[in-house]
């Protein structure tokens, strides 16, 4: 059994932390304040081969496992939560043409993202159906030999920024998970207009949008997967990304127990630093415990995706278990701080507000649990 990185993660780590110290934590709090979206700092991540790491060398790309991704993941997040998101939402919007596109999809859409530099928004969550993927009512009408697209998504990352979606609609509703179909869809098709910008709590620097789709006229060879396929699409995909939201909890748990350690030992209260005290001490010890299993958890569930290996369950733990540590790490960093923990003076608030997301997006934290339980019974 091996734990280290090899030389190419090693490197790619170190890449990603100084991108993270250099480009990021700089802008992060002044993004968080403004709500804008951080176009040329994502792009500089595209540039360093930090984003749409996905996409294989035969379609121009670096064709990085889930793990390294996990890795990069890890390190922007140290710096900013909605800029993590923002950057890796790419994968999460190309992986449903790696899962189910055949190989002129592949080499058209995935090499297009590799060789310029685009934003993908992943179009699966509707404003009536967000836990419940089959009952989505976005619909597909067949005409010749295209497909009429009719409805809107929601809670769209990147959804204003995007130059490229893959979008989920339905054949036919009453046939739930067996009607679903999954298409690539360019911006400038007519009929696909973003909607308004969420005001969000946390996760402020990404993008997060209602899409209409108004006719919107796509050709059938811009389907991915069969009629009926976009269900399996959508769980592969997802199956794919999870690991990623671990070890995007994993850089904001470190970063929160990093900012503790260093106030713990500055912050004096009856006459010691308050880290010599034993109710602090053990916040600090369970923030470090919950990093190293979340850590642990998220990286043996990549490495079981890059083997080949099926992994929903490992997957939907390693989401869930990273996320709600994280949560815990961010809240127990506020009190530990105190007063001004709760001002944005300090950053520990913004790291709540960012974990906060986390357990919502990319399947609730109930439904991972869901997932979990399903395959222990065997359902
Ligand atoms: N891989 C392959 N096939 C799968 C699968 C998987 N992971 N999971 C299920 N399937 C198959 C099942 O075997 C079943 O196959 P059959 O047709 O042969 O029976 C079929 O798909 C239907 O499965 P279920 O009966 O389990 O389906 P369900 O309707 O009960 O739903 C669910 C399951 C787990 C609740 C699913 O709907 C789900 O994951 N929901 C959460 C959705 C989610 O994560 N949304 C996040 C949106 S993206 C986002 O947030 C990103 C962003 O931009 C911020």
């Amino acid at each position: 059994m091996e734990f280290a990185l090899d030389d190419e993660l090693l490197a790619l780590q170190d890449t990603a932390r100084r991108f993270t110290e250099e480009e990021v934590i700089p802008i992060a709090a002044e993004f968080d304040r403004s709500g804008d979206f951080p176009r040329s700092v994502i792009k500089k991540a595209w540039e360093l081969g930090l984003s749409s790491t996905c996409i294989p060398p035969e379609h121009g790309g670096l064709g990085l496992s889930i793990l390294g991704s996990c890795v990069i993941v890890e390190e922007i997040a140290r710096g900013c939560g909605g800029i993590t998101t923002s950057v890796m939402c790419n994968d999460l919007g190309l992986s449903p043409i790696l899962v189910g596109g055949n190989e002129g999809q592949r080499k058209e859409w995935l090499g297009l993202c590799a060789d310029e530099f685009k934003l993908i928004s992943f179009c699966l969550s509707e404003p009536g159906a967000g836990s419940d993927v089959a009952g989505l009512q976005m619909s597909a009408e067949k005409d010749g030999n295209d497909y009429v697209l009719n409805g809107t998504k929601a809670w769209i990352t990147n959804g204003g920024e995007a130059d490229l979606y893959t979008v989920f609609a339905t054949l036919d509703r009453s046939s739930r998970h067996k009607g679903l179909c999954a298409f690539v869809v360019p911006r400038d098709t007519p009929g696909l207009e973003p909607g308004k910008k969420e005001d969000k709590l946390g996760q402020r620097a990404s993008d997060t949008r209602l899409v209409h789709f108004d006719g919107v006229r796509v050709p059938a060879a811009q389907r991915l997967g069969e009629e009926g396929q976009g269900f399996r699409i959508a769980m592969e995909t997802l199956d794919r990304t999870r690991p990623m939201i671990g070890a995007l909890a994993v850089g904001i748990a470190r970063r929160a127990l990093d900012e503790c350690l260093a106030y713990t030992r500055e912050r004096k209260a009856f006459g010691s630093a308050i880290a010599e005290f034993q109710a602090v001490q053990f916040m600090l010890a369970d923030m470090a415990k919950d990093i190293e299993a979340s850590r642990l958890l998220t990286q043996q569930c990549a490495w079981m995706i890059d083997e080949g290996m099926r992994a929903s369950k490992q997957s939907s733990m390693a989401k869930c278990f990273a996320t709600d540590a994280a949560m815990k790490a961010t809240i127990d960093a506020v009190q530990i701080f105190g007063g001004n923990g709760y001002t944005k003076e300090y950053p520990v608030e913004k790291l709540m507000r960012d974990a906060k997301l986390m357990q919502i997006y990319e399947g609730t934290n109930q439904i991972q649990r869901v997932v979990i339980a399903r395959e222990l019974l065997g359902g």
